[in-house]
């Protein structure tokens, strides 16, 4: 017997930084995030479990994945495994439609989708919430990205048994427009998630970071609710700034920045100078994500596009939530 589950979601991009996890387990964040979703940009994932298979395989962008990308989808599935109450090993393969090393989050897509997929083949009924837990578990930023426009994530308390994301606004709320400004290619050296525990250990400054992010956040949420960009700019600017100082201050240090980071940082002030709504904002990479109006997005990217060290842009904006697609279409 095989069943088999089709999911595509779309990466998301944090406003209100998540940086850090709380120190009881579950994976739960130490601190309030929120996010944009992102349209024109996907992961499709199929999952098939079959009685017939002696183990679970990954196929990532057409290559047989190992290591921590297989470890970490096995995690999920032995979740959903327990959950459906089947054992059967599953096939697994996954897809981007966009390049991996381009600085856009493509975990936060890659496991809202394969806990769509999974759960799908598992015969569960489609439960957002419960998906949105459950990717949680596997990879913080992804739980937001079940839904589309704009979401937040509560932090982790000591009592907190499920946390799933939920959805603030949807994408058509705010018509902004993000563009990433690609300043180096390749992969990224310090994972999401070394890089926070590192900083969580040796950081003097995380717990700063800790104070700072629900006030940010809160503001974050209050100005997107308002369509306020002057208000919100400041915040989310601030809110990755301070998630990088945190980091910085870690021993060894960990830096993401580029010299191409801080040329396109620069060129987001002098922007703000000429009249300019635009705001930077960096995860952990060294691309810089400039959020605009659309009336002011072609000005952005050119002018991006003219910084020196910056490589390419991406343009991108709000878009929708994760989804099922139907097998027929296989
Ligand atoms: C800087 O969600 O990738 O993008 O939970 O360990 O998988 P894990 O980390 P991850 O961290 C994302 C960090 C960030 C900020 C954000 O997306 O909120």
């Amino acid at each position: 017997m095989s069943h088999a589950g089709t999911c595509l979601a779309h990466p998301n991009i944090a406003l209100a930084k998540y940086w850090g996890k709380r120190s009881y387990g579950h994976n739960l964040p130490a601190v309030p995030s929120l996010s944009v979703t992102l349209a024109g940009m996907s992961t499709r994932t199929r999952v098939l479990f079959d009685s017939g298979l002696d183990g679970d395989t990954l196929i990532l962008n057409g290559r047989v994945a190992q290591g921590r990308p297989l470890s970490r989808a096995i995690d999920l599935l032995d979740r959903v495994r327990r959950i459906a109450g089947i054992s059967d090993k599953a096939h697994v393969r996954s897809d981007n439609d966009f390049p991996t090393a381009s600085g856009l989050a493509s975990s936060a897509s890659a496991f809202a989708a394969l806990a769509g997929a999974a759960w799908s083949a598992a015969g569960l009924p489609w439960d957002a919430p419960r998906l949105s837990d459950l990717a949680r578990q596997i990879s913080v930023s992804s739980a937001r990205s079940l839904w589309g426009g704009f979401v937040e994530l509560p932090r982790g308390e000591p009592d907190t048994h499920e946390l799933p994301a939920r959805q603030l606004a949807d994408e058509h709320h705010w018509d902004l427009r993000i563009v990433v400004a690609v300043t180096v290619e390749g992969e990224k050296a310090t994972s999401s998630t070394e890089g926070m525990e590192h900083t969580v250990k040796t950081s003097p400054y995380f717990s700063a970071w800790t104070e700072l992010a629900p006030r940010l956040f809160g503001e974050i949420r209050d100005a997107l609710l308002e369509r306020d960009l002057e208000r919100m700019g400041a915040a989310l600017e601030q809110s990755s700034l301070a998630m990088h100082a945190s980091a910085m201050a870690a021993r060894p240090g960990v830096v993401y920045f580029a010299p191409g980071t801080l040329a396109a940082l620069q060129q987001v002030l002098e922007l703000r100078k000429r009249g300019v709504p635009a705001y930077a904002t960096m995860d952990a990479g060294p691309h810089v994500k400039v959020v605009t109006t659309q009336a002011y997005e072609d000005e952005v990217v050119q002018a991006m596009q003219a910084t020196p060290l910056v490589l390419r842009t991406i343009r991108t904006q709000p878009g929708p939530g994760a989804a099922l697609i139907a097998e027929a279409n296989e």
